[in-house]
């Protein structure tokens, strides 16, 4: 369970220190209820809990979702004068790459099978859709077209053309505060459940996703049992307590940031906890964030194990550690443009960063050389 150690230890002493503010915190904050299971609550929450400091709290372990971008508008309107791929097939664009993996001994007929098992959620919200869905779009969205969702908070022609009509309006509120994001996690997991495929593949729209790795990975498990494969972000399983302290949880949680994919099975035994709505209901009675209480859900109330697959990556890692040599193994990468002077991104060569400041052009060139904006 232990991961790899990547933060400098000064970073590591930061979060440590604000999590066991956290746990002190939630204390007074968190309230289980026993009978969750039974819970069918499917009304707006209420906030009158004082929940709001945890959420505060966890902010500091998660600071790139809570504030909102500067020099995103850069990033957006350099992408946007390139010309959009749209026609290329994907066996051809993939041929490279496949002949040149490591791990694929599989045949192209196999890998759609895979694929067409995904369904695969990306989480963003208006203001960054300019920013961030131009690269996701441009890259690895190509090789996933069919599969690949985006969750939004608005309706946005020029995005619902972009995707071939698939940009959802979740009908949440816009905000990143904890509510807003469970109540988009809460669609996402409706509508892979309505989609009946085998796997439920949750990103975020900072995360460039390396299909075919993706396709490996999941081909390594048995879709008909329960899985909850995903990266954790902290050394240590969450601890909370019931504000009575009759009830204390220990548990773990896939960052959302990373990525993490769940088996149907492990969905529909997840179904009267979390269908319907409901997710948002346990996210509020627990008052943690969407993936923290997809964990909570997972380990704590079904008591089914995260399986840590660290060829996932959020931008709580130091993406620079990434080694160029395993850069074509990782399921996931993502990015941190806030800071100006320390950006968080992949180190590898290609474009130049005025033009690709997130690295995700130059990542996919490098994994897919055969794209037409490739320089061969
Ligand atoms: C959002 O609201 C519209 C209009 O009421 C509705 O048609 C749509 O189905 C809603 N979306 C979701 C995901 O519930």
């Amino acid at each position: 369970m232990m991961r790899r150690q990547h933060w400098s230890k000064c970073a590591q002493g930061a979060i440590l220190a604000v999590f066991v503010v956290y746990i002190t915190f939630s204390l007074f904050t968190v309230n289980i209820t026993p009978d969750l299971e039974e819970s069918n609550n499917n009304s707006q929450p209420d906030d009158k809990s004082g929940v709001d400091h945890s959420w505060k709290l966890l902010s500091v372990l998660r600071l790139p979702r809570s504030i909102s971008s500067v020099d995103n508008k850069q990033d957006g309107s350099v992408l946007s004068s390139h010309e959009v791929t749209t026609t290329e097939n994907r066996d051809e664009l993939l041929k490279d790459n496949v002949i040149d993996s490591k791990n694929s001994i599989r045949k192209s007929k196999t890998r759609k099978t895979i694929l067409d098992d995904i369904f695969i959620s990306v989480k963003t919200s208006e203001k960054f859709h300019k920013s961030r869905l131009d690269v996701v779009i441009r890259t690895w969205f190509t090789l996933a077209r069919d599969q690949t969702w985006f969750f939004t908070d608005s309706n946005d022609p020029f995005y619902q053309a972009k995707t071939g009509g698939h940009l959802i309006n979740t009908n949440c509120s816009s905000s990143h505060h904890r509510k807003d994001l469970c109540c988009k996690m809460s669609v996402e997991f409706d509508s892979f459940m309505d989609s009946k495929k085998k796997w439920f593949c949750h990103f975020d729209d900072d995360n460039y996703v390396n299909i075919p790795r993706l396709e490996e990975l999941l081909m390594q498990y048995d879709p008909m049992k329960e899985w909850y494969l995903g990266r954790t972000s902290i050394k240590e399983p969450l601890k909370i307590v019931t504000r009575d302290n009759s009830e204390q949880s220990e548990f773990w949680f896939a960052t959302g940031g990373a990525g993490f994919c769940i088996s149907r099975p492990l969905a529909l035994k997840m179904l009267p906890i979390a269908g319907g709505g409901r997710f948002i209901s346990v996210g509020e009675r627990i008052g943690l964030p969407d993936d923290v209480t997809m964990g909570y859900i997972i380990e704590h109330m079904m008591k089914r194990k995260l399986t840590v697959i660290k060829k996932f990556h959020s931008h709580l890692e130091s993406m620079k550690l990434i080694e160029h040599d395993d850069l074509y193994d990782q399921v996931t990468f993502s990015y941190n443009p806030y800071s100006k002077q320390n950006s968080n991104v992949i180190n590898i060569d290609g474009f130049d960063t005025k033009i690709d400041p997130t690295r995700f052009l130059s990542l996919h060139c490098y994994l897919f050389p055969n794209f037409n904006f490739c320089l061969k």
